[in-house]
């Protein structure tokens, strides 16, 4: 099953791409006003199916703003956007988790089943239990959530943005509490997927060290303005 779900998803990635028809996110002379504040000021951007884009700046930049704007988490002052249709699922990762705190990380990794995706609730704490071991928590999803440090917490979060089965993740500093081996590690699955199965990532980082090691596309954000848009090794 899973396998049939990458091919499906890998044909479907081939033939817009081949179309032409494999840009996902559009964004238009983009302009967001807080007050006097330009959180984003007349951004041009554009994801494609399939790409990896990491999103780098300093702290004010705008990263969140731009991929709040991306899940439609908050509205233009100015300029346009194109979204993905219903056929593409984006999960999203922001850095308010909204986890049931009085519940143990198992339980709150349920909250991504959903009987439409999994054949059944065997196969789907099957995945989970692979993510939670390759993420070496297996033994901590018993925890409850207000128990929880910030790494395991972070683990938790990827964990259940990625049993939604998405063909699109954004994330907003996802691996911010993690150290260089943990996050490593959340990066090589990330990888993975986009190899295996086309998977589109977004992704905001303060990690400049670990995002260069991938061969995604760097956004780099200085006041609200792109400021380069390419590969890792040019910055
Ligand atoms: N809801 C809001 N109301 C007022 N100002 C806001 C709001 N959200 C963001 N801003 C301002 O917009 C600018 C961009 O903020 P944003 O949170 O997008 O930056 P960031 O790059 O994500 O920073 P950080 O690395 O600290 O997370 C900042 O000057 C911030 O203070
Ligand atoms: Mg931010």
């Amino acid at each position: 099953m899973l396998q049939q779900q990458f091919n499906a998803k890998k044909n479907q990635f081939q033939n817009q791409s081949v179309s032409g028809i494999g840009t996902l996110f559009s964004i238009q002379d983009a302009t967001i006003e807080y007050g006097k504040i330009k959180a984003l000021d007349n951004v041009q951007f554009k994801v494609s199916l399939g790409e990896i884009v990491f999103l780098t700046g300093a702290s004010g930049a705008g990263k969140t703003t731009l991929l709040k704007l991306l899940a439609g988490h908050t509205d233009l002052t100015k300029g346009k956007i194109k979204r993905p249709g219903a056929d593409n699922f984006v999960s999203m990762i922001f850095q308010d988790h909204r986890f049931i705190e009085r519940k143990s990380c198992e339980d709150n990794l349920w909250v991504s089943y959903d009987p439409k995706i999994y054949r059944s609730k065997n196969e789907f704490h099957k995945e989970m239990m692979e993510f939670a071991e390759v993420l070496g928590i297996k033994d901590r999803l018993g925890l409850k959530i207000k128990d929880a440090n910030g790494g395991l917490k972070q683990k938790v979060a990827f964990i259940r943005a990625m049993l939604c089965r998405p063909s699109v993740i954004i994330a907003d500093e996802p691996t911010s509490s993690l150290d260089y081996e943990n996050a490593k590690k959340i990066y090589d699955i990330l990888n993975l997927y986009n190899t295996k199965r086309g998977l589109t990532v977004i992704w905001a980082s303060h990690n400049k060290d670990l995002v260069k090691k991938f061969n995604g596309r760097i956004v780099h954000i200085d006041k609200g303005k792109i400021i380069y848009s390419g590969h890792a090794c040019f910055i």
